[in-house]
């Protein structure tokens, strides 16, 4: 994974590589993503037959072949132009499911219609808008197209305070500045692609002017947003509804009595607020107070296949991961996200293995008595 995080660092403009690595403030959410899966220890079972691993699990109804997805991230062909096409791409062909989020820049529409995509798992991240119209568009489109599952962030309800990008200038497309004119010479070939691809724009939603801060596009999503307008959003939408955020027991609880089938338990990879808890240390309470046959998918701080062990320990369903796909296209294209899928299918494969499980449901099922507080 630090390969793939060096190999990114080579390609991108520092701007670039700030707005995908950085978090809000001072960045302890960012922090104690990761020191939170670190703080665990397994406590392996031994002499049990792990001949035949079976890794795959059942996500909202359809079967994965690892417990692990994609998750949402805007503006993906900043990253690298294959952009979204070739991460929804390499996850259909290993079998996990991809989140396409609103502020992609590939239209919903569009990736749905590719060959290697349309038969696969697709689901939708939704911002919802101050303007409701352009929800409800969304969400029907979404429905046409195809997606089975739509996740409401409901983390957003101002944008969090992203001091790299403010001190870099950062706007969306990146434009050159002083700061990124510094290291241009090592990114040329970065900033021919940027100044030949003019259609960079946002494509589940009208743009406007070019050259958006991350405040001017967060302050167009609804801070007024309550319980009611998920209700109504449960109305609107037929299919699997998760709600994505730092959601806590009582709201999972409330969540699924409005008829959530889920949570996407998530602090936007401490993106947000920061000194969240971390998502992964939510699950086990949620699991309580939600109940078994509710889903918990859990992103922020996963880099490692013994993480989405530690993850499903806890009683996850599934575990995503954001930056770190993001790092693979920026390394080698469709190529390099399949390659850090297969990384982190062995790594879990292996863990599972030496852990003393046979299945992912195992693992799930025996969670507790696998795991010990680390130093
Ligand atoms: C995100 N994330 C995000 N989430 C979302 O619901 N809609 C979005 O448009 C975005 N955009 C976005 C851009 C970038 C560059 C990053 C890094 C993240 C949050 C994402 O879905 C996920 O919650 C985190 O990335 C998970 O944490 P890790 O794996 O990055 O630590």
């Amino acid at each position: 994974m630090e390969d793939l995080q060096r190999l990114a660092a080579r390609r991108l403009p520092r701007p670039v590589l700030d707005y995908i690595d950085g978090g809000a403030d001072t960045e302890l959410s960012l922090a104690g993503n990761a020191a939170a899966f670190e703080r665990y220890r397994f406590t392996p079972r031994v002499l049990a037959d792990v001949s035949v691993p079976d890794t795959t699990t059942t996500a909202l109804g359809r079967p994965a072949t690892l417990p692990l997805g994609l998750a949402p991230t805007g503006y993906t062909r900043m990253v690298n132009p294959a952009g979204e096409a070739a991460v929804a791409g390499a996850a259909a062909q290993a079998g996990i499911p991809y989140v396409l989020s609103t502020m992609a820049t590939t239209s919903l529409e569009d990736l749905a219609a590719l060959p290697a995509v349309a038969p696969a798992d697709r689901w939708f991240q939704l911002y919802v808008w101050k303007d409701r119209g352009r929800t409800l568009d969304l969400v029907r489109r979404a429905a046409d197209a195809g997606y089975r599952v739509l996740e409401v962030a409901v983390d957003t309800a101002v944008p969090g305070n992203r001091l790299r990008d403010l001190r870099n200038g950062f706007t969306i497309p990146p434009r050159l500045t002083a700061s990124s004119l510094l290291d241009i010479g090592s990114k040329p070939g970065y900033w021919t692609r940027m100044l030949r691809a003019p259609d960079l724009e946002f494509a589940n939603v009208s743009g406007g002017p070019a050259g958006y801060t991350i405040e001017n596009i967060g302050s167009q999503f609804d801070p007024s947003l309550t319980w009611r307008e998920l209700a109504e959003l449960r109305e609107a939408w037929n299919g699997k509804l998760l709600v994505k955020g730092p959601v806590g027991p009582a709201d999972a609880r409330r969540a699924r009595e409005l008829g959530a089938d889920g949570v996407h338990l998530s602090n936007h990879g401490g993106r947000q607020l920061d000194r969240t808890v971390a998502p992964v240390d939510l699950v086990a309470g949620v699991r309580v107070a939600a109940g078994e046959d509710f889903t918990i998918v859990v992103d922020s701080g996963i880099r490692h296949g013994a993480d989405i062990a530690v993850a499903l320990a806890h009683g996850a369903d599934l575990a995503m991961v954001g930056r770190p796909y993001l790092w693979a296209l920026a390394a080698g294209g469709e190529a390099g996200v399949a390659r850090l899928i297969e990384l982190l299918a062995s790594q879990f494969r292996r863990t599972m293995a030496l852990l003393g499980v046979a299945s992912a449901a195992e693992l799930r099922r025996r969670g507790p008595e696998l795991l010990a507080a680390g130093p």
